[in-house]
């Protein structure tokens, strides 16, 4: 695992950007992992600014982390929605090469098991984009989390449910459980990048740094990958 302290986030999703471009370049029909939350939004700007600049981006797929259970696509919290609007609308990437768990599939169980076979077939994925939650989890890999753990349906912490309450008028409207890519899933990736980035994760920066893999802290299993970059803004050190 290596790791890069950036000056400030601007920095950190310039270094990004960079990474994915060099991705793609090198492989035109690269496989990205990608993530929602704050934390990717200045990556994807990057990603947008050099999509306008001649990077080409009709041969990638995408392989999104996660997504909530009962929100349709179209739901404006949905990570489907988020991915429109943030990415996937300003690109030429193609429309059957985008690829987010179903949240309402009738069939969760299915679903989940699809989604990992849909990553093989691929080939699997060349390089993931990850963020890290105030507990630790990546994707929405919960603390106690198996390293070993494949795609699956789970139920979200208490923490996660009131840090996504930010983005719902109702708490009640809050999703409590979602469908991840597992932390194996997220291991099998050929290349890593973890951002952190937010004041609020000053304190999981700490222990993440300092602690040995345990999946008490999910994201302290990247501690066992070989490609892994962790890029963290120099504010929470
Ligand atoms: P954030 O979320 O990027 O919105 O801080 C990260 C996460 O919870 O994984």
């Amino acid at each position: 695992m290596k790791v890069i302290i950036e000056k400030n986030y601007e920095k950190m999703s310039q270094t990004a950007g960079r990474m994915v471009e060099e991705q793609i370049r090198q492989k035109p029909d690269a496989i990205l992992g990608l993530a929602t939350g704050s934390t990717p939004l200045g990556l994807y700007k990057e990603l947008i600014l050099k999509y306008k600049n001649g990077l080409d981006c009709l041969n990638i797929s995408t392989f999104n982390l996660d997504e909530y259970v009962g929100l349709a696509p179209e739901h404006p919290q949905s990570y489907h929605y988020y991915m429109r609007k943030n990415l996937f609308s300003h690109i030429n990437i193609r429309q059957e090469n985008i690829f987010i768990p179903n949240g309402i599939a009738p069939d969760l169980k299915k679903e989940c098991n699809n989604y990992e076979r849909a990553i093989k077939n691929k080939g699997g994925v060349d390089l993931q984009i990850l963020g890290i939650g105030r507990n630790g989890h990546i994707g929405f890999n919960e603390p106690g989390s198996e390293f070993d753990s494949k795609t699956r349906v789970v139920n979200l912490s208490k923490e996660t449910i009131k840090d996504n309450s930010r983005f719902f008028d109702e708490k009640s409207d809050v999703p409590q459980k979602a469908i991840t890519m597992g932390i194996g899933t997220i291991l099998q990736a050929e290349k890593i990048i973890l951002m952190i980035a937010g004041d609020s994760k000053r304190e999981i920066t700490k222990k993440f740094l300092a602690t040995e893999p345990t999946p008490e802290i999910p994201a302290t299993a990247l501690k066992k990958h070989k490609h892994t970059v962790v890029l963290i803004n120099k504010s929470l050190l």
